[in-house]
């Protein structure tokens, strides 16, 4: 099986069957209803710098496409409508293309059609390992790409039967890599990442991460689908076992804010309220990745669409906690309930920081 022809596999999955974790972790935060906002609407501006680059809402659409001629369309749709939104994008791995030339353009029709907005190139932490740092560079220039995300998958290579399991060694790698000219984002892909790895990425100079949590997209998921696709009965019931595996994104969030990381909140963004309440967590954008993957088979109109209610939800949640702005979300009060109240307590984080108590905490 080529790298190709699995990102066939999995776009098709994602397309047809339910691929998400069953927790949906944002409900257990609630934002603080401001009776007096104090703020007119109109004064309300969404905008913000990412990559050094100006966006007009803090959005990406998370890495899912690129590498092979049949997703070449995918890509385009995505990188049109963050354009015309005037938001981020993320590339799905490129490392098709470093095994296969004819397959660059998949990718670099993304920078043709988006020529202004951030664009985030992506590639594995065990390909980063096995072609040095210097391969950044040749993934940044594919696409001129702002960043490149180094992407952390162990649950899916766990549950996928040509998995690759050799993680020894990646964080030397990530420290080579975060030495060189390329920025780099240490992205997890739907299994979260607690502080302790969060910690460690800060030693080794890494200075933003996508924490991508448990809340949406399930690798282990897809992975079952696919093992029963091929009869493997064991790996299918990994998959199911695992399926729910990681830590949840707001926890996330809170926890690689805490080692002094820039965070990117995704894994189940998807709405504009999740993204007020993960910027209310501390993340300076937040993503979304699997609902944009059906609008984009249809057409750009249909991406934008799909991106447009975020947008306005997020002014909406600006408003009724009288933000005018998008860093003032970060001091909003926020009470935080249920099972992410418990993760939270369990990983020794004070609550009162994220509760109403958090203005007069300060
Ligand atoms: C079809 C598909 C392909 C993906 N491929 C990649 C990838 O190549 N690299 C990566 O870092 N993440 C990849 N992801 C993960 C997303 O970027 C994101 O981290 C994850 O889906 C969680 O966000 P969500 O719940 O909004 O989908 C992919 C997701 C989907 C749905």
């Amino acid at each position: 099986m080529t790298t190709s022809s699995r990102k066939l596999d999995h776009i098709k999955i994602c397309l047809e069957k339910p691929v998400e974790s069953e927790c949906r972790p944002f409900d257990d935060l609630v934002l603080i209803h401001k009776a007096l906002p104090e703020i007119d609407e109109a004064d309300i501006d969404t905008t913000c710098s990412f990559l050094g680059k100006r966006l007009k809402a803090p959005l990406i659409i998370g890495a899912m496409t690129g590498g092979h001629p049949d997703v070449k369309e995918i890509n385009v749709r995505l990188a049109e409508a963050a354009s015309e939104l005037g938001i981020a994008l993320g590339v799905g791995s490129q490392r098709a293309a470093l095994e296969d030339k004819s397959l660059v353009d998949t990718f670099s029709a993304v920078r043709d059609a988006a020529p202004n907005i951030p664009i985030i190139g992506n590639i594995g932490a065990v390909q980063l390992k096995r072609s040095g740092p210097e391969v950044l560079e040749r993934l940044a220039e594919m696409i001129d790409a702002d960043a490149v995300a180094v992407h952390l998958n162990f649950l899916q290579e766990s549950i996928q039967p040509e998995g690759d399991k050799e993680a020894n060694g990646i964080l030397d790698a990530i420290q080579s890599a975060a030495r060189g000219k390329v920025p780099i984002i240490i992205k997890e892909t739907g299994a979260g990442i607690p502080w302790e790895a969060a910690r460690d990425l800060a030693n080794a100079g890494v200075k933003m991460v996508d924490v991508s949590g448990l809340g949406g997209l399930s690798w282990a998921g897809v992975e079952a689908y696919r093992a029963a696709m091929v009869g493997d009965d064991e790996l299918e019931e990994m998959g199911r076992l695992f399926w729910s595996w990681g830590i949840p994104t707001p926890v996330s969030i809170i926890e690689c804010k805490s080692q002094g990381l820039d965070v990117i909140s995704s894994g189940g963004v998807r709405n504009g309220l999740d993204v007020a309440k993960s910027l209310a967590l501390g993340a300076i954008l937040a993503e979304t990745a699997l609902p944009m993957l059906k609008p984009a088979t249809e057409d750009t109109k249909a991406v934008v669409k799909a991106i447009n209610p975020y947008i306005r939800a997020l002014r909406i949640s600006m408003f009724l906690t009288g933000c005018t702005n998008v860093r003032q979300l970060a001091r909003v009060p926020l009470v935080v309930l249920g099972r992410t109240r418990v993760w939270l307590d369990a990983r020794g984080f004070d609550l009162r920081k994220f509760s109403v108590y958090r203005e007069l905490a300060k």
